[in-house]
């Protein structure tokens, strides 16, 4: 896998987002916070009047209902609207992205060929973001065709560290690796949050406080997982002292297969990844 470092696009960047939803606010957000681009210079365009009043207000960016006009004049179109509007935008936009303009799209599942078929386009960004980009703290996988230049991958790298850290991929493969490890990933968090709210109830703490102890407790371990660059089996001998009670919980979370069934998940969800791409 490739890593490359990408420098912040300062300015003046056109943008026109396609979708204006959850996950098209979060990068106008973030994009306007770093001052990757300006109000004036981004146009979304939505069917929903409410969404467009919402943005315009909220953001003071331009919001039009028409995916054609939207598109004209922008250095970069992202596509963000779900996967199973692609069938009725593909084709719509096709033919109206001009050569010189960059295609990003975060549709989860919708690969680059079928966007390259679709759009008769082939300057293309494809991401995969995940749901704590909606609070800046997402991590993106992305790659790019060859006809992305230098300075279109540096304009992609900044539209997507508005919604946290991105790691670049020469080959598009990773992106269904990713999709199943860091796309599902906040989902299989929550599910194990919920268990561990679920088991403070069961002793008798209040809802209140088993959440606040659970979520406070992911989140400190994230960042001392993050900060500390210690591998986390380090981390996890540190807090289990010998004969004591965290050595318990593991011994029964080791006795049910724990960790083989959460590796087993990810594995079938990658396998779903591949076969949703076919
Ligand atoms: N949410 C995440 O964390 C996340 C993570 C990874 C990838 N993604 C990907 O990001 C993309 C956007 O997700 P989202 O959560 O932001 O979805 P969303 O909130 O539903 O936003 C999509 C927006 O596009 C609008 N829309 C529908 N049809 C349209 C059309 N023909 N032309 C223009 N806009 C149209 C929708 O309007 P209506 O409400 O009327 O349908 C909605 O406002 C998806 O492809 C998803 O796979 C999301």
């Amino acid at each position: 896998m490739d890593f490359l470092q990408f420098s912040q696009q300062e300015g003046d960047i056109k943008l026109s987002f396609i979708g204006g939803g959850v996950m098209a606010e979060a990068i106008i957000r973030g994009v306007l916070d770093r001052d990757v681009a300006r109000a004036e210079d981004i146009v979304v365009s939505d069917p929903v009047p409410a969404r467009r009043e919402a943005l315009t207000s909220g953001y003071k960016i331009n919001a039009v209902d028409d995916n054609v006009q939207a598109v004209m004049g922008a250095d970069a179109v992202i596509l963000a609207v779900k996967p199973q509007v692609m069938p009725k935008v593909l084709p719509e936009l096709r033919g109206k992205i001009a050569p010189d303009q960059l295609l990003l799209s975060i549709a989860a599942g919708v690969g680059v060929k079928r966007l390259r078929d679709g759009l008769g386009h082939d300057v293309l960004i494809r991401a995969m973001p995940n749901t704590p980009a909606q609070v800046g703290q997402g991590i993106t996988v992305w790659t790019a065709t060859e006809k992305v230049s230098l300075e279109d991958r540096e304009t992609g790298a900044s539209i997507l560290r508005a919604l946290g850290e991105e790691i670049f991929v020469e080959d598009e493969k990773y992106l269904d690796m990713a999709t199943a490890l860091s796309g599902g990933g906040p989902a299989y968090v929550f599910f194990f949050i919920e268990a561990l709210i679920d088991a403070g109830v069961h002793m008798g703490l209040s809802r209140d406080i088993a959440e606040k102890l659970v979520v406070e407790t992911v989140l400190g371990s994230a960042s001392l997982a993050r900060q500390s660059g210690t591998h986390p089996a380090i981390l996890k001998n540190m807090v289990t002292s010998p004969g004591g009670t965290t050595a318990e919980a593991l011994l029964v979370m080791e006795e049910a297969g724990l960790k083989g069934t959460v590796i087993r998940a990810v594995l079938a969800a990658y396998s779903k990844a591949q076969s949703v791409g076919k």
